[in-house]
């Protein structure tokens, strides 16, 4: 009750938590070698509108390092926004992966970005960056988030404009989707319109955080940018022995729009939330709130059993409440 401290608060969605049951069934091929690892590569061809590469591990961290791993050399630079999860809360995941490229932060550079990464912003960053090869790295990689921290969303217009940059300098670019469903929902176009029709080579599908136990899907749009997952994945540990149970959480995940279902629901919750709030730090457009609250008035929601986080950024007295598929009507009941 009153939990808004993250979307992986909340545990399994009932359906995901039926197919893990129904998968439990038996015996099947270890490693990825079992029919309904192989029925989702289908799912996701199919949703996708095209042929991709499916890779699947179990934490958002192994998806971005290794997704970033294949598309950018030791010696490359990766850009993404200043406050991305990337670089600030994954300990150093993509540098251990990549095996030292270096992540090169795109700040405002006088614009008011908010969790997004502006066209200006990455000209910018992109143009001090020190080329002098061999004496410098090399850009390589532009990393994105859809939804974005501060739960805001880019269009298909903004996001197609920084891959066009990126394509034009010769980078690669990959999405960190683990919210990518609150996105497609938020947006309503479908999952191809916002991904590589964009020009997005890479991107992670999050299952986590719209209901699954602990499954995301690293989606290869140009299956020559695979060329050595398989190894990659299992050589930092994340090729899962049981991988049915991973395949079939995202199977359910997928069926009949369940996926998008869920992260319906938890915008619209973060909507109604949002309202009981007199100032907000960013806009609502996903599942996340960005009230400023007094110290007394948090201390108040406190009280109440109410569990959200300090957000430290630009905006002093900032919090984050994240809404999901478990959240209620009642769960809005506080008072405030
Ligand atoms: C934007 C973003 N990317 C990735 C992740 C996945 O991280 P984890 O390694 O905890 O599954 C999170 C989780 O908080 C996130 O917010």
């Amino acid at each position: 009750m009153f939990n808004f401290a993250s979307d992986n608060a909340a545990g399994l969605s009932p359906p995901i938590l039926k197919a893990l049951i129904a998968a439990n069934e038996g015996f099947a091929g270890g490693y990825g070698n079992d029919e309904i690892s192989n029925a989702l590569t289908q799912d996701f061809n199919t949703l996708f509108e095209r042929e991709v590469s499916v890779y699947l591990v179990s934490t958002g961290t192994a998806a971005n390092s290794l997704a970033l791993a294949a598309l950018t050399p030791p010696h490359g630079v990766i850009l993404t926004h200043e406050h991305a999860h990337i670089i600030d809360d994954e300990c150093g995941a993509v540098e251990l992966q990549t095996h030292g490229a270096r992540l090169a932060p795109v700040c405002g550079q006088g614009d008011k970005m908010g969790g997004k990464i502006t066209l200006n912003a990455l000209e910018k960053t992109y143009q001090g960056l020190v080329k002098r090869v061999p004496h410098s790295l090399v850009p390589a990689t532009l990393s994105l988030t859809q939804s974005t921290e501060t739960g805001e969303v880019y269009t298909a217009h903004e996001m197609q404009a920084l891959c066009d940059f990126a394509h034009s300098k010769g980078l690669k670019t990959h999405l960190d989707g683990a919210r990518f469903g609150q996105a497609v929902a938020a947006l309503q176009q479908t999952p191809a319109e916002l991904s590589w029709k964009l020009g997005i080579d890479v991107l992670v599908f999050g299952g986590t955080k719209g209901g699954c136990m602990g499954v995301e899907a690293v989606i290869f749009f140009d299956k020559a940018l695979a060329h050595n997952f398989e190894l990659k994945r299992k050589r930092a540990g994340h090729l899962t022995s049981k991988h049915r149970f991973l395949a079939a959480q995202m199977r359910a995940f997928l069926a009949s729009d369940h996926w998008l279902d869920n992260a319906r629901h938890a915008n619209h919750m973060a909507k109604a939330l949002s309202s009981k709030f007199k100032k907000l730090a960013y806009p609502v457009e996903v599942n996340a709130v960005f009230p400023i609250l007094s110290d007394e008035e948090a201390a108040h929601l406190r009280a109440q059993g109410v569990v959200f986080y300090a957000w430290p950024c630009e905006t002093p007295h900032t919090y984050r409440f994240v809404t999901s598929f478990l959240t209620t009507q009642e769960d809005l009941t506080f008072t405030f």
